[in-house]
């Protein structure tokens, strides 16, 4: 099924990103292209600087140097309003836990970007449900969170980033509270949306198997990109 009828996944690039937290420094001279409909894992051991990049990649944190492109967007000349606004219509996050409403129903959580956006509340749980289908738990719709699977309130949190039709998901650890058979069962079906929907990924994770769903990997060393490879070579 495929919700709405245009591809638009977006182009991601970063050209010469450093980044540093006060003297603590995080990323250094990054550079990558993401095509528009590619799926790119970002790997790397802990603090090399992997939530970082997609920070700056998504417009959460401008970094110290450097330039962010996503689309036709220069993520880094934006004002803080301007990349907010990107970020809520034309880009879906993905955490680790997924970090959805204790008080409200899944439908309702999913709906929430729509009515942000000032949809009516209707409309906005009908497109809600459609994604709830979509990730295979419809049925849960007037469940609360507390009710639900970890992997099952995993597939509401896709549902809810991509509720907006974002051209671009940033997944950070999206399996990592997850065991290895839900993991694969979430990056299945990240994989097909992405595919179906023309969506572009950049997913960090540590776990090799995940990533072996990207079309590349990005390692991450001391906050450099240490290796840069497609996923089908190594
Ligand atoms: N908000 C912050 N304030 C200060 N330093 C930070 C902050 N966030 C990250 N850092 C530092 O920046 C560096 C990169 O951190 P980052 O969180 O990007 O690493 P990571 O690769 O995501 O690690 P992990 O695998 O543990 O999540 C580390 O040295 C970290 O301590
Ligand atoms: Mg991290």
């Amino acid at each position: 099924m495929t919700l709405h009828s245009e591809g638009h996944a977006l182009a991601i690039s970063a050209t010469g990103v450093d980044h540093d937290y006060g003297k603590r420094p995080a990323l250094h001279g990054v550079d990558l292209s993401v095509a528009a409909g590619e799926m790119v894992a970002v790997t790397g051991p802990s603090g090399s600087g992997k939530s970082t990049l997609l920070h700056a990649l998504s417009g959460v944190l401008r970094p110290g140097e450097g330039e962010v492109r996503l689309g036709e967007h220069v993520v880094t000349s934006m004002s803080e309003d301007a990349r907010s606004r990107l970020r809520r219509t034309d880009v879906g996050v993905l955490f680790q836990f997924g970090q959805l409403i204790d008080e409200l129903t899944l439908a309702e959580n999913v709906a929430l970007p729509l009515l942000l956006e000032r949809r009516k509340r209707d409309d906005a749980l009908a497109t809600a449900k459609a994604w709830l289908a979509r990730v295979d738990v419809v049925d849960l719709a007037d469940e609360l969170p507390g009710e639900v699977s970890g992997g099952q309130a995993q597939r509401v949190a896709l549902a809810r980033a991509l509720v907006t039709n974002p051209g671009v998901l940033f997944a950070d650890e999206p399996t990592g509270a997850l065991d290895s058979r839900a993991g694969d069962s979430a990056m299945e079906l990240i994989s097909d949306i992405a595919a179906e929907e023309g969506l572009t990924v950049v997913l960090v994770t540590h776990d090799a198997r995940i990533a072996a769903y990207a079309d590349r990997e990005v390692v991450l060393r001391d906050g450099r990109v240490d290796a840069d490879e497609s996923v089908g070579a190594r």
